[in-house]
């Protein structure tokens, strides 16, 4: 199982003061040295974190793979036709929203996204769909011909987080989705909100691939230093898949 360090946070903290720093760069070349088997960063349409010199500066500095994280709009494909990252992971994207807010609507906009896909595919990109763990939606990005879908975790994470009695079941369900979408051949990663609380029962998932875990690891560094808090993360995914 790999894990994917997503260093979206690390721009967050730079952007705030308009400096230089912290340095996205340094940061995922951190990870890298503490186990990290590739870098996420998600490029929005505000570039409230990552910015587009920052996706050249990564592709060019890094030794690991770059998973792309970007919205299905022309602006963002032509970026990544033109970078050609080993992956990019379609994610729906508000201008309003805090973070990515629930899975994307591939069922509602099959036609679409399998037209948007096809370039990239033919580019040598991954093509993953962020997607809840509804049949439905797993069942479309297989069929639009996306090689991987990630489960949203995030919906279980909060759960957890309120205590509410409603996480068993989520679990359940990413559970089941997870099964259902490897059953399809498709590659299973998961990620959001995973936090060291959380990312045992996810990581048990025998299916799942690759976690990709950002808010926490950044957030954790800050009192451990970004290496200690990647190790400790790992350690967890391995010994729950143990
Ligand atoms: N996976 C996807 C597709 C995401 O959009 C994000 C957040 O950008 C993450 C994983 C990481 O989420 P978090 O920062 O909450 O760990």
């Amino acid at each position: 199982m790999r894990l994917g360090v997503n260093i979206d946070h690390v721009a967050t903290v730079r952007n705030a003061r308009g400096s230089s720093w912290p340095d996205p760069l340094r940061a995922a070349l951190l990870a890298e040295a503490a186990g990290a088997d590739g870098i996420t960063a998600h490029l929005r349409e505000d570039r409230r974190h990552i910015r587009d010199e920052d996706i050249e500066t990564l592709m060019a500095g890094i030794g690991i793979p770059l998973n792309f994280e970007m919205a299905a709009t022309a602006e963002m494909q032509a970026i990544a036709l033109r970078h050609k990252p080993h992956a990019v992971c379609l994610v729906p994207e508000k201008r309003e929203e805090r973070t990515t807010e629930g899975g994307l609507d591939v069922a509602g906009d099959e036609a679409r996204l399998a037209d948007f896909i096809a370039p990239l595919r033919e580019a040598g990109a991954r093509v993953s769909m962020f997607i809840g763990h509804d049949p439905a939606q797993i069942e479309a990005s297989h069929r639009i011909g996306a090689a991987v879908v990630e489960l949203h975790t995030g919906h279980y994470c909060e759960l957890v987080a309120d205590r509410s009695p409603d996480a068993a079941a989520e679990l359940a369900a990413l559970r089941e989705g997870a099964a259902f979408a490897h059953s399809l051949g498709l590659e299973v990663h998961a990620g959001h909100g995973i936090s060291y609380d959380t990312v045992a029962e996810i990581a048990e998932f025998p299916q799942v691939m690759e976690l990709n875990i950002g808010h926490f690891l950044i957030a954790e560094s800050i009192f451990r230093g970004l290496g200690p808090a990647i190790e400790e993360m790992r350690r967890r995914m391995d010994a729950a898949r143990a």
